[in-house]
């Protein structure tokens, strides 16, 4: 599914961003050599950056799932 139609940028293209470090919305256009056109994905965008962000902060030291992986536990 898509997270942002203007920018054909579908969630696994998100999560791409964020496993390489990204931790913003505006980041995750970014590191795919883009820009927010419309905004309206921006709420999208922000909720799934924040979730994963919020998984990746909680993780134990030593936890080195993906954030993606330990939130599907
Ligand atoms: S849907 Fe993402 S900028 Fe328009």
């Amino acid at each position: 599914m898509h997270v942002c139609i203007c920018n054909a940028l579908p969630e696994r293209k998100v999560h791409q961003a964020l496993r390489a470090g990204v931790r913003t919305a505006e980041g995750v256009y970014a590191h795919h050599g883009c820009d927010v056109q419309c905004g309206k994905c921006l709420p999208a965008m922000r909720a799934v950056v924040d979730a994963y962000v919020t998984v990746a902060d909680r993780r134990a030291p030593g936890d080195d799932r993906d954030a993606l992986a330990a939130a599907a536990e």
